[in-house]
């Protein structure tokens, strides 16, 4: 650690301010109002501002977007997500809420993109073995134990042999996911046993990166 009378931080500041004057930040807010409309869900955390979700973009959800595979994202929200997803050769979003879905299609509609309302844990019309990608974030952190093992047990219908399936979930071994009242009594211990109970193989898992939840990827 440097001493205290170096001064350290005051240099740093001082070089923040040089490279960030005022106009240059008004200057930033304008153009991002101007040509990247707001994307609801963005006040949870932006991938592209936030290291911690840039990085889970990164590493479990950008590597597996293929033209020649199909994504299928459960619960878009504003497409926080959605976004990075845009090139598999079928995206299908699935959503509980009409009204989530109405206004993900104002934002997006791509050709190749199929919208399916479901009945909370089901994926009505999507075809057996079709999937290649599964992924959802920012859901089943709310989810209990019962609907994730309904999910569980019937994403694998869906699912191509080798795909791979990326769920964020609540992490109650942290002080964060503790604290917050809306997310479910979930942890990597209990979410470990639903995936290998339902079939699954367990690939990857990643419990530091995020302060509230974890992340667990899979195949069938
Ligand atoms: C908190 S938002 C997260 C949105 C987005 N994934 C993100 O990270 O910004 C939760 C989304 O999941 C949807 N949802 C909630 N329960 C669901 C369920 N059981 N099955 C499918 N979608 C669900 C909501 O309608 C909403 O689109």
């Amino acid at each position: 650690m440097p001493g205290l009378d170096t001064k350290i931080h005051l240099d740093m500041l001082g070089d923040f301010k040089r490279r960030n004057p005022l106009p240059l930040r008004l200057l930033r807010a304008l153009r991002r109002e101007l040509f990247q409309p707001g994307i609801y869900g963005l006040e949870w955390g932006d991938p592209e501002v936030f290291a911690p979700l840039g990085y889970m973009r990164d590493r479990f959800l950008k590597p597996y977007v293929r033209a020649d595979h199909n994504g299928l994202e459960i619960g878009p929200g504003g497409g926080r997500w959605t976004r990075y997803m845009l090139d598999f050769k079928t995206l299908t979003i699935v959503d509980y809420h009409q009204e989530l879905l109405d206004q993900l299609k104002r934002g997006f509609h791509k050709k190749n993109m199929v919208f399916i309302k479901n009945n909370g844990n089901d994926f009505p019309g999507v075809p057996d073995g079709s999937v290649n990608f599964l992924f959802s974030f920012g859901v089943f952190v709310h989810l209990d134990a019962p609907l994730i093992e309904a999910y569980l047990a019937s994403m694998r219908r869906v699912l191509a042999p080798g795909a791979n399936v990326v769920l964020q979930y609540a992490d109650r071994t942290k002080i964060m996911a503790q604290g917050n009242p809306g997310f479910s009594d979930n942890d990597p211990e209990r979410m470990r046993a639903m995936v290998k109970a339902a079939g699954y193989t367990i690939v990857e898992e990643d419990l530091t990166s995020l302060w509230h939840s974890s992340v667990i990827r899979f195949q069938p």
